[in-house]
C-alpha cells in the first residue's frame, strides 16, 4: 500500500519505518527541514533500539523516503496518518494546533479519495474535528474516510510494540475504511478491535491513564510497605499472580515520567472537567506521583542528614531505560532538587548523557557507573538500565566514600547488598 505518515516523532518514525518493513511504500514527512535531511541520510534523532537499521534499509530498499512537503506525502498515498505532537497548554490541555495545520493541508492538497488516519494521542472529538476541518478546506468534492487509530507503542521497545500489539484498535465509520485498514494490519496477525470513533479515541487516554494508576497504586503500597517492614516486590508478585490483576505495572519506583503518561493524565482530567466530570482518581494518580518524588528526595535526607556539601551519584537519567528521552524523567527532577539543596552532582547514563549536557547545569558528567561512584557519599539507581543490574558491587564498594545505595527502582536484591556490607535503601523494601 501507499502510505504516508505526517509526523516524524516516535510513533512516526516506528510506524512508519515498520509499515516500510511489512512490505509498504511509506513516505514520512515533518515540517522540520534539517530533522528530514538527517533522516534522509539515516541519521535518526532519537534512540530507539532497532529503528536506525530499519530505517537505514527501508530506505535503501526504497520502501521508505522522507519529505518536508505534506504535499508529496498527500498527492503520493491513499492512506495518511497523522502522528504529529500534541503538546501541553498551560491549562493541562493537549495543543491541537499541529493537528489542525495537516488537516486543512490534507484537504488543500487531496486529489481524490484518501483515508486520514489519527494516530497522535488526542481528546476524545478530535477525529470529528478533523473530519470537519477537511469538508471546509478540501478543494473539490474528493471523498474521504477518518479513522482512529491510537498508538499503544512504549519508548525503548517500541519496535516489538508495534509488531506484536495486544489489540489494534481502529475506530471507523465506513466499509471501506474498515477494508483498508485491516488489510494494512493484516501481517501483524494481532488482534483486531473495530470500535466506533469516540470509542477509540477514549481508549487510548483510559488505556495510559489507568496504567498511571497502577503505578501510583504500587508506589502508595510501597509506602505502607516501608512503614511497616514488608516488601513492595514481593506484594506486587502477590497481586500480580492474580489475573484480573496482572503482574505488569506494578513496579513501585520514583515516580513515572515520560511524555505520554504525565501529559495524557492532565490532558484527560481538563476534558473531563470539560465535560462536568471531576476525574477525582486521577487527580490522586497524579498527586502521589508527585510525593513520590519527594518521599525519594526524603529518604536521601534521612540517610544523609545534611545535603549541603555532599557528594551524590546518581545512574541513568531518562525517564526509562533503553531511550535517550529525558522528558519528564523523574531522575532530572530528583537531581534538580539535590542540587538545590546544595548536593554536588555526578551522573552516568548509557544512553541520555549528550541530552542531559543541554538541560543540566552544575553536575559532573561521568563515563561510567564506577568513575559516578568515585568519592560519593551516596549512590542513586534513577533508571533500571540493565547494565546497573550487572555492577562489580566489590569494586563499586571500594569506589564509593560511603557504601551507600538508593535504589529508587528496587533492582538490587538487599540482603546481597547488605552482606556485602553497603547500607541499601529501596522503595517499600521495608527498610525505611
Ligand atoms: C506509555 C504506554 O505504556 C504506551 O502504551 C503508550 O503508547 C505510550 O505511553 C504513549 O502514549 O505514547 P512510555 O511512556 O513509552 O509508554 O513508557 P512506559 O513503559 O509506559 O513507562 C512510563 C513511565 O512509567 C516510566 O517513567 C516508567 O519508569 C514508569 N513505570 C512503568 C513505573 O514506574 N512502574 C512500572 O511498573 C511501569
Amino acid at each position: 500500500m501507499n502510505i504516508s505518515i505526517i509526523g516524524s516523532g516516535y510513533v512516526g518514525l516506528v510506524s512508519g519505518a515498520c509499515f516500510a518493513e511489512l512490505g509498504n511504500q511509506v513516505i514520512c514527512a515533518d515540517n522540520d527541514a534539517k530533522k528530514i535531511s538527517d533522516l534522509k541520510q539515516g541519521i535518526v534523532p532519537i534512540y530507539e533500539p532497532g529503528l536506525e537499521e530499519l530505517i537505514v534499509d527501508n530506505l535503501k530498499n526504497k520502501r521508505l523516503k522522507f519529505t518536508s512537503s505534506i504535499k508529496e506525502a498527500v498527492r503520493a498515498s491513499e492512506v495518511i496518518f497523522i502522528a504529529v505532537g500534541t503538546p501541553a497548554l498551560e491549562n493541562g490541555e493537549a495543543d491541537l494546533t499541529g493537528i489542525e495545520n495537516v488537516a486543512r493541508s490534507i484537504a488543500q492538497n487531496m486529489d481524490g479519495y484518501r483515508l486520514i488516519v489519527e494516530k497522535s494521542t488526542v481528546p476524545v472529538e478530535t477525529c470529528a474535528w478533523i473530519k470537519k476541518t477537511i469538508a471546509i478546506y478540501i478543494k473539490k468534492k474528493h471523498k474521504f474516510d477518518v479513522v482512529s487509530n491510537p498508538e499503544f507503542l512504549r519508548e525503548g521497545s517500541a519496535i516489538n510494540d508495534f509488531n506484536h500489539p495486544d489489540r489494534i484498535v481502529l475506530g471507523l465509520e465506513t466499509l471501506k475504511a474498515k477494508q483498508i485498514m485491516t488489510n494494512l494490519y493484516q501481517p501483524l496477525n494481532a488482534p483486531i478491535l473495530i470500535t466506533n470513533i469516540k470509542s477509540a479515541e477514549l481508549i487510548k487516554h483510559a488505556s495510559n491513564a489507568f496504567l498511571a494508576t497502577k503505578i501510583s497504586f504500587i508506589n502508595a503500597i510501597a509506602r505502607i510497605c516501608d512503614k511497616v517492614g514488608a516488601d513492595v516486590k514481593e506484594v506486587a508478585q502477590g497481586m500480580g499472580l492474580d489475573n484480573r490483576i496482572g503482574r505488569h505495572f506494578l513496579q513501585a519506583g520514583i515516580g513515572y515520567g515520560g511524555s505520554c503518561f504525565p501529559k495524557d493524565l492532565e490532558a484527560f482530567i481538563t476534558i473531563a472537567e470539560k465535560l462536568g466530570y471531576d476525574f477525582g482518581i486521577l487527580k490522586a494518580v497524579r498527586n502521589t506521583n508527585q510525593e513520590q518524588k519527594i518521599f525519594v528526595l526524603q529518604k536521601i535526607k534521612d540517610a544523609l542528614w545534611i545535603i549541603r556539601g555532599k557528594t551524590i551519584a546518581v545512574l541513568g537519567l531518562a525517564f526509562k531505560p533503553d531511550t535517550d528521552d529525558l522528558r519528564n524523567s523523574p531522575s532530572i527532577d530528583l537531581i534538580n532538587a539535590l542540587i538545590q539543596e546544595g548536593a554536588k552532582i555526578k551522573v552516568y547514563d548509557p544512553k541520555a548523557m549528550e541530552k542531559a549536557a543541554k538541560i543540566l547545569k552544575h553536575v559532573v558528567f561521568c563515563k561510567d557507573a564506577y568513575l559516578a561512584a568515585e568519592g560519593a557519599d551516596c549512590l542513586i539507581i534513577a533508571t533500571e538500565w540493565n547494565e546497573f543490574k550487572e555492577l562489580d558491587f566489590i569494586k563499586l564498594k571500594k569506589k564509593l566514600k560511603r557504601a551507600l545505595i538508593v535504589d529508587g527502582r528496587n533492582i538490587y536484591d538487599p540482603k546481597l547488598l547488605m552482606d556485602l556490607g553497603f547500607t541499601y535503601l529501596g522503595v517499600g523494601r521495608g527498610n525505611g
